[in-house]
């Protein structure tokens, strides 16, 4: 008998296969036991018809607890009621490990904190299934759409000497004999130094930030992928991130359709996503906007703001609204952006940057921009905003020898899986999240 996955069951419809699993929960009608097994690869439901199995393993299957590890083997059969269109004729069951106690997520409603304090348990569920298989699809397809382009990925290093996105949240690390070091906020720098070696490079990995913030889409480590690339213009730069945006919506829609089922997912937005064309807007206008709206719709409590604010979450949830696909807010004053940025030649109070901004009120999930590349001007803004310029010196060196025009982006991994699997929390975006409020399990 072949040991197959649930996931592709469907090839031997007919035959009799052997699964490795667990089972998931249990109900019975008498003379039929209904099993729900998983494999990780996927979930069936096995049905145990009284005759077609021994005594004992009948028995067997109307008593096994929750997450008893076990064999199962039976006839593989065409079911349109079943959610993965199969189901198995349950022929026999060998236990391998039964529960020591009872397992605690039970199929009853638990609170979230409960959840998320059995996280490793919790992996297991149909819900964290489907959204950690999508995260996985992203992050392929995010290796495949820079490959594919002719970018090197570079690893940017976690320990590192210097800010990149302002110093108040930073990590600090203890090194040695009182010296210190934080935690990596933004590949970006690293980026920068690759682009002039590589041309065309893409760091991921996990990034960090001091947020003492309990909202849903902030967490204290995170995943970010930041592309950057030599010669590329602000305006290419937007052309790349919509080209990026639309091939991920497109993939999982294309490669993660049970799962958006089994999420629930309404997936009109991805897929106007998934054709390009993302509308884009000034960061003037968008002030505009929300302070008509502001005005015009009150029930929305949004507070007016003066040309020169940062926009909050709310404000960001309301520049969505009437957006069927994501959109670009460009051109920020450089006063509330980073050091870095590139000002734009037309009006020197503002730089060349954007944020694209998820529809359905969810908000950023990138930043990027042109980098500064003449020396001078960087020196400046480097004292400006009061960092210590001894610690660039190594980042001045990449505008001391052969400097060019160059700009990147950072794409939020876990904001755009909870954007894409339309979840409320960031939390479950990512397999055991760090945040103010959890560092466990
Ligand atoms: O806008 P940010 O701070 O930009 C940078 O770090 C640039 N250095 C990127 C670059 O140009 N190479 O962060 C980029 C993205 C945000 O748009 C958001 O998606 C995500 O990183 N992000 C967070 N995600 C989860 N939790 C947090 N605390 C995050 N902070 C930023
Ligand atoms: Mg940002």
């Amino acid at each position: 008998m072949q040991r197959v996955f649930i996931e592709e069951i469907a090839k031997y419809q007919g035959q009799e296969v052997l699964l490795r699993g667990w089972l998931v929960g249990r109900r019975s009608k008498g003379k039929i036991h209904f099993l729900q097994l998983r494999d990780g690869s996927g979930f069936i439901q096995a049905t145990a018809f009284k005759g077609e199995l021994t005594e004992e393993d009948f028995e067997l299957a109307d008593h096994l607890p929750q997450e008893t590890s076990l064999e199962a083997w039976g006839v593989v059969r065409a079911d349109s009621r079943a959610p993965g269109g199969f189901e198995l004729a349950l022929r026999g069951l060998k236990v391998v490990a039964r529960p020591s106690q009872e397992y605690p997520i039970t199929p009853k409603e638990h609170g979230v904190d409960f959840l998320m304090d059995h996280r490793h348990l919790y992996l297991r569920h149909r819900r964290a299934w489907a959204v950690l298989r999508v995260r996985d699809e992203i992050e392929r397809a995010i290796h495949d759409f820079f490959h594919q382009r002719g970018f090197l990925r570079l690893d940017a290093p976690i320990l590192t000497p210097n800010a990149v996105e302002g110093t108040t949240d930073l990590f600090e690390v203890d090194l040695f004999d009182g010296e210190k070091a934080y935690l990596s906020q933004s590949g970006q720098l690293y980026a920068e130094a690759g682009a002039m070696a590589f041309g065309k490079v893409y760091t991921f990995g996990p990034t960090f930030r001091a947020e003492r913030s309990k909202t849903r889409r902030h967490l204290l480590e995170f995943w970010m992928v930041e592309p950057e690339v030599a010669f590329m213009t602000h305006a290419e730069n937007l052309a790349l991130q919509e080209e990026l945006v639309a091939y991920l919506a497109g993939r999982v829609l294309e490669e993660k359709k049970l799962e958006l089922e089994m999420l629930e997912r309404d997936t009109t937005v991805l897929q106007t996503t998934a054709q390009g064309h993302f509308p884009r807007i000034t960061y003037t206008q968008a002030v505009e906007r929300i302070n008509r709206l502001a005005q015009e719709k009150p029930e929305l409590g949004l507070a007016p703001l003066a040309w020169g604010d940062d926009f909050g979450a709310p404000h960001e949830a309301a520049l969505t609204l009437g957006f069927d696909r994501p959109v670009f807010v460009e051109k920020y004053p450089a006063a509330i952006k980073a050091f870095y940025m590139q000002p734009d030649p037309e009006d020197p109070r503002l730089v060349l940057n954007a944020d694209l901004l998820a529809p359905e009120g969810v908000g950023e999930i990138i930043g990027g921009s042109e980098r500064i590349h003449d020396p001078e001007l960087l020196r400046q803004k480097i004292r400006e905003h009061n960092l210590p310029e001894a610690v660039f010196d190594w980042y001045m060196d990449l505008r001391l020898y052969g400097t060019v025009p160059h700009a990147g982006f950072g794409l939020g991994l876990e904001r755009t899986v909870r954007w894409i699997c339309g979840i409320e929390h960031i939390r479950e975006a990512i397999p055991f999240p760090r945040m103010y409020t959890r560092m466990r399990p």
